[in-house]
This record gives structure tokens, sequence and C-alpha cells, in this order.
């Protein structure tokens, strides 16, 4: 079957997946919209098919129902996906289809205002192994007249076939409780997800899934978007008594960008998925996306880290580095970061943001003393950085107080007493580059940690004539900065941070490795946020820390072992003041280690089934491998009942009539009971119970 094919009689475009078809045709009017998406149907049904939008049943009714962008325009009453302002005062699109290409999976159909030089091309990308189909937009301004003003400008609409009823699944939370999962009914009106802030935002992911209610974990049909774009976003859900459609995209409310003559605007990409199987299947459907066409990487296994920031804070010095690699090393991490301190006059978060020199009070021989120690140890370096961002009490502030957002007659509003400089600028990319650059090639640094501690206020840039461009070109140029590095240094590796998860989206996981997803490392609540990341992210990019007990954030008092558990679902790492550590704490965090090196393969690339969700008794999450052989099954039980032993647990991903042997225990299971009854967990009395369970399909000659 073709990606792509095109019925031009009827106007329709088929776009096929493995599993999915997705149909569009042009109304009389040329506007192009979406007939079907869902089960995969042939051309001959797709031009069968009705059309799909809506009849206008009276004058109060608008001709909703399926664009494929939703452009202002006409009777066009929703949410603009689409707005543009001429310079005339007219505003809207009248759409007119002028030609289409097909290259392989792509699918470009290009259009022009029936008046105004501006030209729309609907981009539509579909691939052999994955589900999830690619769109974006681009405009060109054809004229040579004014520019245009573009107040909305999304990369793709979407619309929900007919249903009984409808829910949304959305992630929501603030800093340190990051991705906490809503499944709740969809509202009539406009429900907008969204971030203002400049980052992707700790309070909303730019992700939704949507079902009619009866969608289970691994049952019932589920329909999912996510933008690939980590600066300000905003999703618009409407249901009116028509349907629901939604639109989204880069930017905010209450900001425009020009079009000038012969200009080209290009949107990131906002992704749809449609899945049969529940949200599990969605996920896993996200999951194998991001492996197959996001990450940089995908085939690595990425290593143990060990990071210092919960053990030193700012307090960094050669010595105290070096004795803590020691130790990390000993315990059989990979991969040494040395967080923030390292710089300038950066004692604390008041000052030397921007500064990036190193100290050398704290390290008298430079860096390479350290690197060169940890290098020696048999690990890689890493080092973090905050390349955004501006102490004023800095010397670059000093010398640089036009780099930084701000507007005449406004306070610069200081977070975390920093500033943020304005990336959107090329004079500042190119003096990020340059540190950059210089500081990976001089001090060979494996890896970089890339922080980002705060929103965006007085979003201003006095010297230009189109200042809210820095809303889409700072993001733009913080992903050109980080690609030109690791263009530059081809084993460099890079972790997303933004205060924990504010800046994790598909957008940024193009141009990154990891993502640090929370400053909570508390085990407990961090069950929660794993759950929630995991929705749209995969394991592979999920960096978790084994921290010190008590929590330093929570307080809580948990066993090293549950700690383990809990980070072993992601990429694991350290990050607790080994120095506290007691002998039989290292020693039990070495055999933790060597386990998950053993099994990591499987949870980094493997299928995941979250079997039972946090709030359970027990909350299950099932990996099987990528050769389909082996299974890895993490068990979490934070408060026991008496009453209340934990459930077999029935597994997913199995092979009909084989048999699965448990290496650690030497007991065997039949597929068919692991499905139908479940495996037994056996986990310890008391609170922070955890488990985890190895298994192997035995194979035809028993191994
Ligand atoms: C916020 C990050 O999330 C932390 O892990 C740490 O790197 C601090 N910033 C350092 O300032």
């Amino acid at each position: 079957m073709r990606p792509v094919i095109f019925d031009g009689a009827s106007h329709t475009w088929l776009l096929s997946t493995p599993g999915t078809s997705y149909v569009i045709r042009l109304d009389d009017s040329d506007v192009p919209r979406q007939v079907h998406w869902g089960r995969s149907v042939t051309l001959k049904e797709a031009c069968a098919l009705g059309p799909g939008w809506r009849r206008q049943r009276s004058s109060f009714e608008g001709t909703g129902g399926g664009p494929e962008l939703t452009a202002e325009g006409g009777a066009m009453f929703g949410v603009a996906g689409l707005q543009v302002h001429y310079a005339d005062g007219a505003r809207g699109v009248e759409w007119r289809y002028v030609d289409h290409a097909i290259n392989e999976g792509h699918l470009s159909i290009r259009f022009t205002d029936r008046h105004y030089p501006l030209e729309i091309t609907l981009h539509y990308r579909v691939f052999a192994d994955t589900d999830v189909m690619q769109r974006w937009m681009s405009l060109r301004h054809t004229g040579s007249g004014a520019p245009m003003t573009l107040l909305r400008c999304d990369s793709a609409s979407f619309t929900l076939p007919t249903r009984e009823g409808y829910r949304v699944s959305h992630a929501v939370g603030g800093w340190s409780s990051e991705y906490q999962i809503h499944r709740e009914t969809l509202p009539h009106g406009e429900t907008t997800f969204t971030s203002r802030r400049g980052i992707t935002s700790h309070q909303a992911n730019p992700w939704l899934m949507l079902d009619s209610g009866d969608a289970g974990e691994e049952h019932g049909e589920v329909w999912s978007a996510a933008l690939a774009w980590s600066g300000s976003w905003r999703i618009t859900v409407q249901r009116s008594s028509g349907g629901v459609d939604w639109t989204g995209g880069f930017g905010h409310d209450g900001i425009s960008w020009q079009l000038r003559p012969g200009e080209e605007w290009e949107t990131p990409v906002f992704a749809g998925l449609y899945a049969p199987d529940g949200f599990g299947g969605t996920s896993r459907g996200w999951h194998a996306y991001a492996l197959g066409h996001v990450l940089p990487h995908p085939d690595e296994v990425r290593p143990i880290i060990y990071n210092s920031w919960e053990a030193t804070g700012f307090d960094v010095s050669e010595d105290g580095q070096a004795r803590l690699a020691r130790a990390a090393a000993s315990l059989g991490v990979e991969l040494f970061v040395m967080d923030d301190g390292w710089f300038g006059a950066r004692s604390s978060d008041h000052a030397g943001l921007g500064d990036w020199t190193v100290n050398r009070e704290k390290f008298p021989g430079g860096l390479a003393p350290l690197v060169a120690e940890v290098h020696r140890l048999g690990m890689r370096f890493g080092l973090w950085v905050e390349p955004e961002m501006v102490n004023p009490d800095s010397d670059l502030y000093r010398q640089r107080p036009d780099w930084v957002l701000h507007m005449p007659n406004r306070r610069r509003t200081e977070l975390r007493n920093q500033l943020v400089l304005n990336f959107a600028r090329d004079d500042v990319a190119t003096w990020a580059h340059a540190w950059l650059d210089g500081l990976v090639a001089d001090n060979d640094i494996d890896f970089l940690k890339w922080d980002a501690n705060r929103s965006f206020t007085e979003a201003g840039w006095p010297d230009s004539d189109d200042p809210d461009r820095l809303w889409v070109d700072h993001t733009r140029n913080v992903y050109a900065v980080i690609d030109r590095l690791r263009a530059d240094h081809p084993g460099l590796r890079i972790e997303a941070c933004s205060g924990g998860g504010g800046r994790a989206d598909l957008g940024m996981l193009g141009h990154t490795d990891q993502v640090w997803i929370s400053d909570n490392t508390d085990a407990v609540d961090r069950i929660e946020i794993q759950y929630g990341y995991s929705q749209l992210y995969p394991a592979r990019t999920m960096s978790a820390w084994v921290t010190d007990s008590p929590n330093p954030l929570t307080g809580r008092v948990v066993p090293l072992r549950f700690r383990f558990h809990v980070a072993m679902a992601g990429v694991l790492a350290i990050g607790g003041s080994l120095s506290k550590w007691t002998e039989q704490e290292l020693a039990e965090a070495g055999e933790l280690v060597a386990r998950y090196k053993s099994i990591r393969s499987v949870i980094q690339h493997g299928r995941q089934h979250r079997l039972a969700p946090p709030g359970a008794d027990v909350a299950v999450v099932q990996y099987v491998g990528p050769d389909g052989r082996d299974i890895v099954v993490l068990a979490w039980r934070p408060s026991t009942r008496f009453g209340h032993p934990p459930a077999p647990v029935r597994l997913a991903g199995l092979e009909s009539g084989a048999t699965y042997d448990d290496p650690d225990t030497g007991t065997s299971y039949p597929s068919a009971e692991l499905a139908a009854v479940g495996l037994p967990l056996s986990l310890p009395a008391g609170d922070y119970a955890s488990a985890v369970v190895r298994l192997r399909r035995r194979g035809p000659d028993g191994s």
C-alpha cells in the first residue's frame, strides 16, 4: 500500500500508516477537511465516505466541522488556528487549492488566498513503522507590498469522529509535581491548554488524548496529538453541538508576527496518533515514534549517571567532586555530572550566571584535573550549564544589560534572582555557542545538562521591529546552538532540564538525549510523576536519581531498595551524598546498580505496559524487551494494608504457548498462567515494599 494516494475526481487524499488511515477532501469552497481518522480503509472506501463535515442547518451556524486548519474567514466561528490581518484591514483566509506533491510519505497540499498574496501549505508525513502522523504548516508571503500580521499560526487542526461522549486526558502540575494526569469529561465550549512562559512549562505539557469515555489502559479508541515545541504553545479543544475538534501550535494568545514579502514561515510538528488499544497502546505508539523518529541516538543504552546537585548544592570543589566521583565509580556509575556552582562568582543562585569561566578558587587548575580523574576512573564527564540565563550580579549583565528580554518603562522581574537572555538575538546565540563550544572542546566534556530555571517576563526586544518573534526565535536558536554543538562534537550527549521537567516535549527530545523530569526525587511522589511522563515519553529518556533519605523536599524516609526500584523505571542515576551513606548502603547500592545494568536494555528499549497505576495497592510497570523474549516487572507498594496481600499481576505482551523462566528464583511459568492468573508478587512486609522480577521466554532449544 502506498503511504499517500490521491483521487483527483473527488479531491481526496488517503494517508496510510501500518494500522490507520487519514482521509482529507476539499469541500466546494476548496477548504481542506478531515473525512476520516481511524482504522485502515482502502482508497475506494475513502472516496465513498460521506463528507464528514456538517451541513449548515441555520444562518446562525458556521461552516464548521473538520477543517484541516481552523483558519479565520467566512462563517468560521471557532477558535482560529490561522488568523491573518492584511495591511488594508481585511482579515482571514479564502482558500484556493493550487496543487499538491507526494514524496514517499510526505504530502504537501498548496493553497493560496483568493485575493491576498498568501500561500499556505499543509504538510503531512506518514511512516512505515509507526501510526504517528506528522503535521505542520508553512506560509509564504508571495507579494511585494506590505507585511501581513500573523495573529495565530497553528501547525494543524484535528477533528474527532462523532461519538456518544468525549473525555480529555492531559498533564498538569507545577515545579516538583510535574505530569499529573487528569482524565475528565470534555467540557462544552473551548478548553485551552497553554504555556505563556517561553518554555514548555511545568504547569501543562503540550499533548492531549481524547476518547469517548470508554477507553481504558489496554482497550478502546484514543485519538492523541503532541506538539514538538519547547517554547510557549497553545492547544484549544472545542466541543459544540456539532462535535469536537482541536487546533494547536506555537505561541500563545496576544502575540503576533509580521510576515514580510518573500518570507516563509514554518511551524513545528503537531503530530497525531489514532490507537485502537487504549491509553497504554497510545503511549507505546508515542514511545516507538520517539525512538524511531525523534531522538538523535535512539539505539544507545543510556549510562548510569551520578549528579552532584543534591549532595553539594553550589558548594563544589575539585577535591569534593573528585571524592564523590571515586565513590560513584565504585558503585558502577558510568557518567559523572558536576552540577551548578563551578563557574564565575556562583556560590549561590544570586550571582555568577552568565560568567562561564571556571572559578579558580574552587578549581585552581581549571576543570582539567577533575575531568582527567573522572576519565581515569572509567567514567564520562558531564557538566551543568544554563546558557539562556543571567544573574544581574554578573560581569555579563554589567557589560550587556541590553541582552536580556526587557521592555521600556517596565521593571525587569527577577525569578530565582535571574533574567532571561534574549536568545532570539543572533549575537546572543553566537556568544553562547562560542563559550559552549570552547568549554566542551577544551575540557573534553562528554555530556551537558542544559538547564533553564525561569519563565519569560517583560518579554520585549526594543531594538526589533517585530519583537514578538522572540517567542519563536528564542526556541529556534536554542535548538540551533544545541545542534551545532552536537554536529561539532559528535560524542557529546545532552540532558534537557528546566528546573526539573519544565521543558520536556518532542521538540526538545529531537535535539537532546534525555530529560531531567523533576526536581522532586521523593520515590513515592516520583511514581506518579513518572507515570505521567510515561504517557507520552519513553523510559529511555527519563532520567531518575536515587537521592538521600529523608528526602530533602518531602522529608519522607524511604529505604534504599525502594528508591532504587522506582528510579529503575527510567534511566537510573544517583544523586545522593555518598559520603553519608553507610558501608552497608553503599554495598547494597552497588548490587542494585549491577542489577539495573542487567535489565536496562529491556527497560530503555522495550515496550512498556502500565499494569497498575499509582494509587493502586501495588503500582506495577512491565517492559517487554526489543526481541520480545525478556520481560522486566517493577512493582512498588508505598504503604501496606492488612488484608490486602498483593494480587498476582497479569502480564502483557506474552507469546502464547511459551514458558517464561525467572533466572533469580528458578521458577518457570507457562504464558497462559502469566496472562490469565498472573505473576505472583513476593513483596517484603511493611511499607515501601518493592520488587524487580526478570523473566525470559524459553527458546526452542530450552535456553
Ligand atoms: C534546577 C535543576 O532541576 C537541578 O537539578 C539543579 O541542576 C539546579 N537547577 C541547579 O541550579
